[in-house]
C-alpha cells in the first residue's frame, strides 16, 4: 500500500510545509483519514494547524525514539479526519541520538508501521537538511513528493537532492520512488520563473505534476491564523490548486500501486513457469 508520503527536499523555503499541510487538508476534506507527521524542529506544520508552542510537548521525536506510539502522540486538528503528530525543538538533537543507534535510518519507518491501519495517508513534513532525520523520512516513505519553487538555484537544488537520494540508495539499498515534483509559488508573470519551470519540466518530464501552485497571499497568511487555506477561503486559487494537486497525487498513487501489483504478478508467473532447480541445488 502506498500511504506514507514524505514532502521532502534538502532546500528550505520551497513550500514543503505549505504543500504538506494543504495537501493533507485536501485529502481529509475529501474523506480520507490523514495524518501529518511534523519532522521539523521549527514545527511550522504544527503551528499552521493551530497548535501553540505550549502544545508541542509530545512530538515526533518521542515517536522516533519509541517513548510513545503514533496513536499516543497524534492529536486531532480542527480539520475533520486530519490528525497531527507535532514537531518540537526535541527534533534538533534527534540526529545526535539517532547516530548512536544501530537502526538509525529505519526507526521512523518502524514507528509508523502500526499507524498504517489507522490512516489512509500519512504525510511527512521534512526538515530542510541532509540529516539522519531526513534519511529516516526517505526510508519511511512509500513515494516522495518533492516541492520546488522555479528558479535557477532551485534546479541546482533538485540535482543535489537527486544526488543525495542516490547516496542513500547506494548506502541502504532501498529507495522509495519519486511520486512527483510539485512546482510551487510559481510567479509565471516573471520570465525567469517561466524559463526555470520549463527547464524543470524538460528535465524531469512526466515526474512533474501538471498542477502548478501559483503565489496566493492566502496561502502565506493562513498559517498566521493557525489555519489551512481551506479554512480561510476554500475558493481562493491556492485552495483550488492544492485540491487539484491532491487529486493528481491520488491518481499517481493508484497507478503506482497497479504497477507494483502487475510487477508482482509477472514475477509470480515467471516463478511458476520457470522449472525449479533440482532439489538440493541453489535456485
Ligand atoms: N503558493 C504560495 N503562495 C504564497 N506564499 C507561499 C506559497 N507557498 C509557500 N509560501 C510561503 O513561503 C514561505 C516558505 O514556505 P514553506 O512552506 O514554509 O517552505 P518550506 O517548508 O520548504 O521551508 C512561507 O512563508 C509560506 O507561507
Ligand atoms: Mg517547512
Amino acid at each position: 500500500m502506498i500511504q506514507i508520503l514524505p514532502v521532502i527536499t534538502n532546500k528550505g523555503g520551497v513550500g514543503k510545509t505549505t504543500t504538506c499541510v494543504n495537501l493533507a487538508a485536501a485529502f481529509a476534506l475529501a474523506g480520507r483519514r490523514t495524518l501529518i507527521v511534523d519532522l521539523d524542529g521549527q514545527a511550522s506544520a504544527s503551528l499552521t494547524l493551530g497548535l501553540k508552542r505550549s502544545d508541542l510537548a509530545v512530538s515526533s521525536a518521542q515517536v522516533i525514539f519509541g517513548d510513545v506510539s503514533v496513536s499516543e502522540a497524534a492529536v486531532q486538528t480542527k480539520v475533520p479526519l486530519l490528525d497531527l503528530v507535532p514537531g518540537s525543538m526535541d527534533l534538533a538533537s534527534a540526529d545526535l541520538r539517532l547516530g548512536r543507534m544501530a537502526d538509525r535510518v529505519t526507526r521512523l519507518r518502524a514507528a509508523l508501521a502500526p499507524a498504517r491501519k489507522d490512516y489512509d495517508l500519512i504525510l511527512l513534513d521534512c526538515p530542510p537538511s541532509a540529516s539522519l532525520l531526513t534519511i529516516n523520512a526517505v526510508m519511511a516513505g512509500d513515494a516522495l513528493i518533492i516541492p520546488v519553487v522555479p528558479s535557477y538555484l532551485s534546479i541546482e537544488g533538485l540535482i543535489s537532492f537527486g544526488e543525495m537520494l542516490r547516496h542513500i540508495h547506494s548506502g541502504v539499498g532501498r529507495m522509495a520512488p519519486v511520486l512527483g515534483i510539485a512546482i510551487t509559488r510559481a510567479d509565471m508573470d516573471k520570465r525567469e520563473v517561466r524559463m526555470a519551470a520549463e527547464v524543470i519540466t524538460q528535465r524531469y518530464g512526466a515526474r512533474v505534476f501538471s498542477t502548478i501552485i501559483h503565489p496566493d497571499p492566502k496561502l502565506e497568511t493562513a498559517p498566521l491564523q493557525g489555519k489551512t487555506v481551506f479554512e480561510v477561503d476554500a475558493s481562493t486559487p491556492g485552495a483550488l490548486e492544492y485540491a487539484a494537486l491532491a487529486d493528481e497525487v491520488i491518481e499517481r498513487i493508484t497507478q503506482l500501486a497497479e504497477a507494483v501489483t502487475r510487477a508482482k504478478a509477472k514475477r509470480a508467473a515467471e516463478e511458476l513457469t520457470t522449472p525449479a532447480p533440482p532439489a538440493g541445488q541453489p535456485a
